[in-house]
């Protein structure tokens, strides 16, 4: 299939959560993997100066070289491989022109198809020296995703989720985006259930172990309140204050989650490289 064929192909997303085999885990733990390792070989290109374009090239070179398909790529109009969301961007920032300056925070949105499995991650860079408030956000949003992550295993509830990165994120002073959420992920790039960052204990879909989804909160310094810009893209917050965002896709264990977008070179959060 062509780019142009897959974008125009149906979804294939229903409304039931698919329950998957021990041979679709091994799909998506290449696929994971894979887009791991391509934000592994950007962080050494998130330098003042370096143009977002650029970054996006490396990527879909990455993807093509390594056996994968760039997913974003024409997925419903959508003009490039990677979303790159500076600052007051929340998410599906558009590469193009754009320089990366000394002090920016920048979320790098990479999905990926290997195989017919969708691997769909992104994490927070800071460029160069960055104010220790930017810092804090990123921190914050690292942990309210482990945080989500934490408490998912069978018998446990979306609703679990989305309180245990709620909770956290509000008593640390930040606000969770309320418009855009985690989703089922496998062959289908957004399949059920939405994955709310937000909600109550014991709430929402009971989790059973072959779900596939991915936890991806967005954090902002300011209101949650989000507005998309004339692009039809790129989500802002309508405060102009700073957001952050951090994605892994994960299946569910017999006991637990397991993380298929864990960094190979333990880069996951570079504000913290010892950290998952
Ligand atoms: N990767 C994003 C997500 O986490 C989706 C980007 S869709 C695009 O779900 F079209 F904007 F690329
Ligand atoms: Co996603
Ligand atoms: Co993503």
């Amino acid at each position: 299939m062509t780019f142009t064929d897959a974008a125009e192909a149906p979804s294939g997303r229903t409304s039931m959560i698919k329950l998957h085999t021990a041979e679709d885990y091994e799909g998506m733990r290449k696929a994971g993997r894979l887009a791991a390792e391509c934000l592994d070989m950007l962080c050494a290109h998130m330098q003042p100066g370096v143009l977002t374009e650029d970054l996006d090239r490396m990527a879909r070179e990455f993807m093509l070289d390594n056996g994968s398909t760039p997913a974003c790529l024409y997925y419903r109009g959508y003009p490039k491989t990677l979303c790159i969301s500076a600052n007051h961007v929340v998410c599906h920032g558009i590469p193009g022109e754009k320089v990366l300056k000394d002090g920016d925070i920048v979320n790098i949105d990479v999905t990926l198809i290997l195989d017919g499995w969708h691997g769909d991650t992104s994490r927070m860079f800071a460029i160069g020296n960055v104010k220790r408030r930017a810092r804090r956000l990123i921190d914050i949003t690292y942990e309210a995703l482990q945080r989500g992550i934490a408490v998912v295993r069978p018998g446990a509830h979306l609703g679990d989720i989305g309180h245990a990165i709620q909770s956290y994120a509000e008593n640390e002073r930040c606000a969770v985006v309320r418009d855009f959420c985690g989703h089922g992920l496998g062959r289908v790039f957004h399949d059920a259930p939405n994955v709310l960052h937000y909600g109550q204990p014991g709430t929402g879909v009971e989790l059973k172990e072959g779900m596939f989804f991915t936890i991806e909160p967005m954090l902002n310094l300011g209101k949650p309140a989000v507005k998309i810009l004339s692009d039809g893209w790129t989500a802002v917050t309508r405060d102009r204050s700073l957001s952050a965002q951090f994605e892994h896709s994960i299946g569910i264990t017999a006991n637990g989650a397991e993380v298929f977008t864990a960094s190979p070179a333990g880069l996951h959060n570079p504000t913290q490289p010892d950290a998952i």
